[in-house]
């Protein structure tokens, strides 16, 4: 799998897009939805916890800006959480009226995602701008994506939203990861290149691109920043006793908060070519398996070795004791892919996973708006006890 996906003749490869086809498939919405209509555990108690979300109610009203500012330019206070907010409530209300079957969350839903291919005409602020770019481009992408059989959303107003993406988001995710900001490609962290092509990945699907999905793709595979896979794998060790791959990931020097957002933008980058019929949890010997287990022992109370490398920022000279223990949603799917699918030993991943989960208190992973109201609260989609498990 490795060589194939890392061949050239993958890229040239023709393949008719799988709609809906980014985080969520069909077949997956349907088993989703035989847990929840079942009472069966822990889905049930994931999916009251999502219905008892602000975000996830017919009455969510849409706030859409004209211009979203990311990071201060000085002169334009930033109004970011708007978009993010907006963006996890039209997902919500999409996971709903898939599972319920009632219309007024496709409404719901599909009048958030109108607001704003109606309203917005530029994304600003400072460098985070790219972050907005990315981040919230592939989560609304996948909100959209959700949606897109749904017979009240007429063909033209998809387009409009299409050419929202097209216009708006996709030349800052492009600019970011062929430019780099005017900086070299050492400069940035590898989650800035991971949301970027996670937005054009996302965005190709939604407007069935291939030539844009293709690209943001190779770019994971083969790029030249720290979001390529190659470039984010910093370092393999053997982990002594089981003698299991655990690679360092290129932020686990700076500080854990981003060390494990990594993971969440990762998750969804592989799950988004997984569901296309690309494995990209494959790549290079599952990388990201042996990543994820990394990230998640330290964070969990473990030590792991580490070897210094250089950053922008000098040189990492020790593992980043900076957010330990931060807790993030995402490895639900982590764990299930690799566990449950591949029949893989992710044990550390598992723990994570758990301590995430348990700190809410029902056990199970959150989404938008679970995790506080601040933007790290919405770097995932969540809902993964939901959405992904597939084993009590
Ligand atoms: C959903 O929107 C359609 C089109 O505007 C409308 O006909 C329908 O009554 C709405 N459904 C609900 C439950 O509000
Ligand atoms: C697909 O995206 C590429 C950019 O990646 C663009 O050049 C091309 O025009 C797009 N194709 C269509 C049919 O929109
Ligand atoms: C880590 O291991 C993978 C799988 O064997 C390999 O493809 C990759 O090149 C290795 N990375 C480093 C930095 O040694
Ligand atoms: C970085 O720090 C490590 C650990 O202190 C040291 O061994 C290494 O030589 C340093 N590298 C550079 C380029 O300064
Ligand atoms: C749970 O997470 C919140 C937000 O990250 C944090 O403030 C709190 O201390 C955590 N509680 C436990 C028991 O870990």
């Amino acid at each position: 799998m490795l060589k194939t996906l890392l061949s050239a003749s993958l890229a040239a490869s023709a393949f008719a897009f799988v709609h809906p086809g980014l985080l969520h498939t069909t077949e997956d919405l349907a088993r989703v939805k035989g847990h929840v209509d079942k009472a069966e555990e822990p889905w049930n108690t994931a999916w009251k916890l999502l219905t008892s979300n602000s975000h996830a109610q017919s009455t969510y009203q849409a706030s859409p800006q004209e211009v979203v500012y990311r990071g201060s330019d000085g002169t334009h206070s930033q109004n970011y959480p708007r978009l993010y907010n907006d963006v996890h409530a039209a997902y919500q209300l999409a996971i709903r009226w898939h599972v319920e079957g009632a219309e007024e969350y496709a409404n719901a839903s599909i009048n958030i995602l109108n607001a704003w291919a109606n309203t917005l005409t530029a994304i600003g602020g400072n460098s985070d701008m790219f972050l907005a770019a990315g981040i919230y481009g592939y989560q609304m992408a996948n909100a959209a994506e959700l949606m897109r059989d749904y017979s009240g959303w007429d063909a033209a107003a998809q387009d409009k939203l299409k050419t929202m993406f097209v216009d708006i988001f996709y030349p800052l995710n492009y600019r970011f990861l062929t430019t780099h900001n005017d900086q070299d490609e050492y400069h940035y962290w590898a989650n800035w290149d991971f949301c970027n092509l996670a937005a054009i990945m996302a965005f190709g699907v939604f407007t069935d691109n291939q030539t844009m999905y293709n690209w943001g793709r190779d770019y994971f595979l083969h790029g030249d920043g720290r979001g390529a896979i190659n470039n984010f794998i910093y370092h393999n060790f053997t982990e002594e006793g089981t003698g299991k791959r655990l690679a360092q990931g290129q932020e686990a020097g700076r500080d854990q908060g981003h060390a494990t957002l990594d993971f969440a933008l990762l998750g969804a980058i592989m799950q988004m070519g997984y569901n296309q019929g690309e494995d990209l949890y494959a790549v290079m010997d599952n990388s990201g398996l042996a990543a994820a287990e990394y990230v998640a022992k330290y964070n969990t109370g473990y030590d792991v070795p580490y070897t210094w490398y250089n950053s922008y920022m000098g040189n990492q000279t020790v593992i980043s004791e900076n957010a330990r223990y931060t807790h993030r949603p995402g490895f639900e799917r982590i764990y299930a892919h690799y566990a449950d699918i591949k029949g893989l030993d992710a044990s550390w991943t598992k723990l994570y996973r758990d301590e995430v989960n348990g700190n809410s208190t029902d056990s199970v992973e959150g989404g938008g708006g679970n995790y506080g109201g601040n933007s790290g609260g919405y770097d995932d989609l969540g809902y993964g006890t939901l959405l992904y498990r597939l084993k009590a």
